[in-house]
C-alpha cells in the first residue's frame, strides 16, 4: 500500500512480481528492482565459512571490468532501483570500484555495499557517492577478530572507519549511511555488548548484530554460540546431527522473482547462495539482462522454487530474504539492527543506543527481517 502512494522506482515491478510469486508463477516477470554485481571474487581474507576465504570457490578468479560494467549499467539503470555492489570477494579490491560505485551512481540507482574494511579509502567512498556502506567485522580485539576475519587486521578496519566517519563531517553533502556488522560466534559472544558501545561512541549510523551461517555440522560445532538466541538453525535437529534452518522454505521465494546477481565475469546467477555458479542463466554481458530474465533457465529454475524447493540445492541452508526495499531510509543517529529470524532480546545493563545507564532495560531494534546478502 506504502509503495503504491509515494511510488518509489520499480514499485510497480515488486508489486506485480511478488504477487507473481506468491502465486508460484515462474514469469513473464517485470524487470528486478535489486541487482548484485560482483566487483570480484578475490580477496585478502581467509574467513572459513566464505567459498572466497577458505579456497573451495569453483570460479575462476577474476576482476569485474570497467568497460563491461558500464554498458551493463546503462542497461539496468532504469529499472534498477538497488544496486548492491559486492558477492563473493571484496569489493575494494578492484582498483575501479569508486569509478565503477560513482557511474551507478549518476545512472540514478541507490548502491551499497560490505566490505572487510581493510582497503577502504574514505575520500574514494566520498568521491563515489555510494549511498550505504557497512565494514563487517569479527570481535573486539585483534586476536577475537582474526579468529574469523583471518588475516584481516581490526585497527586496520577500525582506523579505515573512522576516517570515513571523519571524511563525511567534512561533506554534509554526502549521502553516505555507515553502518558496522559483527558476526556473532562462539569465539566473540561475550563481546556484543562491547562492540555496540563501540559502534555508538564511534558514530556509525547503524549497528548490525548478525546471526552466523556455517555450511555443516561440523562447523556448527566449533563456531556456532553457545546462546542459542543467535542461531539461524534448528536446535533439535543440529543435536540430531543435521543442519537446517528455523524456518524451511515451502516452494516460495519473493526474493528472486524481484531479485538477481551478476558475477565479476557477467554469469548470472539466482541470488547469494550460488556462490560457485551451479545454476548459471546466462551471461549479461553478452546478452541484455531483460533477455536472460524471462529465458527458460530463469524461468525452469523459478519454476522449480514454486513447485519443489526441496529439491532445489542453493535453497537448503536458506530461511528467505524477503522483499527487496526500495527506498532505504536516510542516515539515522544510532540505530541498532539484528539481522536475526530470533525475536530474544539482547541483554545490556546500559541503553544501547543512547549510552545511558539503564539497568535491566535493553532497547534494541530487534527482529530485524536480513535484508542484506546472507553469506
Ligand atoms: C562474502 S562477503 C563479501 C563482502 C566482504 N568481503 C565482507 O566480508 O564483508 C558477504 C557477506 O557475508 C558476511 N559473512 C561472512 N562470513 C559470514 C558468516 N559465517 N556468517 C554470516 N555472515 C558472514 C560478510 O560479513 C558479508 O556481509
Ligand atoms: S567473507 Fe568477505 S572478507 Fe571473508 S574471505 Fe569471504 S570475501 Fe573475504
Amino acid at each position: 500500500m506504502r509503495l503504491a502512494t509515494r511510488r518509489p522506482k520499480g514499485w510497480k515491478s515488486v508489486l506485480y512480481n511478488t504477487a507473481m510469486a506468491k502465486v508460484g508463477r515462474p514469469g513473464p516477470l517485470m524487470m528486478p528492482v535489486h541487482v548484485s554485481v560482483e566487483p570480484t571474487n578475490v580477496c585478502n581474507a581467509r574467513c572459513p565459512v566464505c567459498e572466497t576465504g577458505n579456497g573451495t570457490m569453483e570460479r575462476r578468479r577474476g576482476m569485474l571490468d570497467l568497460q563491461a560494467y558500464r554498458a551493463f549499467i546503462d542497461t539496468i539503470a532504469p529499472h534498477t532501483s538497488v544496486l548492491m555492489y559486492y558477492f563473493m570477494g571484496e569489493p575494494f579490491l578492484n582498483k575501479h570500484a569508486y569509478e565503477m560505485i560513482r557511474y551507478a551512481r549518476d545512472a540514478g540507482i541507490y548502491v551499497e555495499t560490505c566490505t572487510n574494511g581493510d582497503y577502504v579509502d574514505a575520500k574514494g567512498i566520498i568521491y563515489s557517492d555510494l549511498n550505504e556502506i557497512s565494514f563487517q567485522i569479527g570481535g573486539m580485539t585483534p586476536e577475537t577478530h582474526a579468529v574469523y576475519r583471518i588475516r584481516s587486521d581490526l585497527l586496520t578496519v577500525q582506523k579505515n572507519l573512522n576516517a570515513l566517519i571523519e571524511e563525511r563531517r567534512k561533506h554534509p553533502e554526502s549521502n553516505l549511511q555507515i553502518n558496522t556488522g559483527f558476526i556473532v560466534m562462539k569465539h566473540n559472544e561475550h563481546e556484543v555488548p562491547a562492540f555496540l558501545e563501540w559502534a555508538r561512541e564511534a558514530g556509525v549510523d547503524q549497528a548490525n548484530v548478525i546471526d552466523p551461517c556455517v555450511r555443516n555440522v561440523v562447523e556448527g560445532h566449533a563456531m556456532l554460540p553457545s546462546d542459542r538466541k543467535y542461531w539461524f538453525y534448528d536446535e533439535e535437529a543440529f543435536e540430531r546431527g543435521t543442519l537446517k534452518p528455523k524456518h524451511v522454505l515451502h516452494n516460495e521465494c519473493t526474493w528472486v522473482w524481484n531479485s538477481i546477481m551478476v558475477n565479476w565475469d557477467g554469469s548470472v546467477v539466482p541470488c547469494c547462495r550460488d556462490p560457485h555458479g551451479h545454476h548459471v542463466l546466462g551471461n549479461a554481458f553478452e546478452t541484455p539482462l531483460r533477455e536472460i530474465w524471462n529465458a527458460k533457465p530463469a524461468t525452469d529454475f523459478r519454476r522449480q522454487i514454486a513447485s519443489n524447493q526441496q529439491g532445489v540445492d542453493i535453497c537448503e541452508l536458506c530461511s528467505g530474504f524477503g522483499v527487496p526495499q526500495l527506498m532505504p531510509e536516510a542516515p539515522v543517529d544510532f540505530k541498532i539492527g539484528r539481522l536475526s529470524l530470533d525475536p530474544t532480546p539482547i541483554d545490556f545493563d546500559y541503553d544501547p543506543v543512547t549510552g545511558a545507564e539503564l539497568p535491566g532495560a535493553p532497547s534494541a531494534d530487534r527482529g530485524k527481517t536480513a535484508t542484506a546478502a546472507r553469506l
